[in-house]
């Protein structure tokens, strides 16, 4: 078999990283070398990948592959806060993910991890003022994905969306650095309130599955809400909460939880 060489054309170890493993995930499965060659390996850069990707996924009848392709390579060309975004998110993932050992399976493989790359996208064009199409893309992240932030929401790097299946972040939403959640996470309003009525999540925070977060309440830095939980009122830094409606149960036990899931959820 001729020799697979990767296109890689700056010296960028993620990048490198995972073609690196395309070439050795094609030599064990030559079934996936269209695909891991057209997703990966044919581009010269991380972000050619993931506009790509974001292309593939997101066209449908109503709007073409070659133009998503165009709006993505545009949003990573002159915003590089995205590709760092995306290789932080990346980190995180591995990281956190006891079901992720390399980095090639968020590319491929995760909605969490696309479904956020999406956004991103969709977030900058929402900042350069496309509104209508900062919608569509949003639109079609949920149809695709089954996660539904709107564009305004402002969500920092270092993400991890497990899972993510019915992620709904709402339009005043604000999630901070390095933070976890599992799937059928809300952060919405309360039906109450109009304006900024959502909830503020701090560095480090973990939302187990099915929490909802509801309101223009603040979610402290590096502390948990436990699975199933309705929190309604604001959680101080470093503390656990959990039950309907979420009660204080303990103090969170490390400097950044999310970081450290593996060892919450002992499932790897
Ligand atoms: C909250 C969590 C992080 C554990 O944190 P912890 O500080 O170790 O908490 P503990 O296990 O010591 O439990 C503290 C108390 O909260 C209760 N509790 C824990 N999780 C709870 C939940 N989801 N709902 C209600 N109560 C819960 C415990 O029963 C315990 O109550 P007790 O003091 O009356 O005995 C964990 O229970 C959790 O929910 N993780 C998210 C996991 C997830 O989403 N998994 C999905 C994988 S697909």
């Amino acid at each position: 078999m001729a020799e697979i060489k990767p296109r890689v054309s700056s010296i960028d170890p993620v990048w490198q990283r995972v073609c690196e493993e395309a070439v050795e995930a094609i030599r064990a499965e030559p079934l996936l070398g269209g695909l891991i060659h057209s997703g990966l390996l044919h581009h010269s850069s991380m972000e050619r990948a993931l506009a790509y990707r974001f292309s593939m996924k997101l066209a449908s009848g109503e709007m073409s592959e070659q133009i998503l392709r165009e709006i993505a390579d545009e949003a990573y060309a002159s915003d590089a806060d995205l590709g760092a975004a995306a290789r932080s998110d990346l980190m995180a993932v591995y990281e956190r993910d006891p079901a992720c050992h390399r980095f090639l399976q968020p590319i491929l493989f995760f909605k969490g991890y696309q479904a956020i790359q999406a956004y991103r996208v969709g977030h900058w064009l929402w900042r350069t003022g496309r509104i209508d199409l900062a919608y569509f893309v949003q639109m079609r992240v949920s149809e695709a994905f089954g996660v539904d932030i709107h564009p305004a929401a402002r969500v920092g790097k270092g993400i991890m969306i497990d899972h993510a299946h019915s992620i709904v972040i709402g339009e005043t939403a604000v999630v901070g650095d390095n933070v976890s959640m599992l799937h059928s996470v809300t952060l919405g309003g309360t039906g109450k309130e109009d304006g900024d009525r959502h909830p503020k999540i701090g560095d480090g925070v973990l939302i187990g599955a099915g929490a909802k977060v509801l309101g223009n309440i603040t979610v402290g830095r590096c502390s948990r809400i436990a699975a199933g939980s309705v929190v309604l009122e604001d959680v101080p830094h470093n503390t656990t909460v959990a039950g309907v409606p979420a009660r204080v149960v303990g103090k969170a036990g490390c400097a950044q939880p999310a970081l450290t899931m593996d060892q919450i959820l002992k499932l790897k």
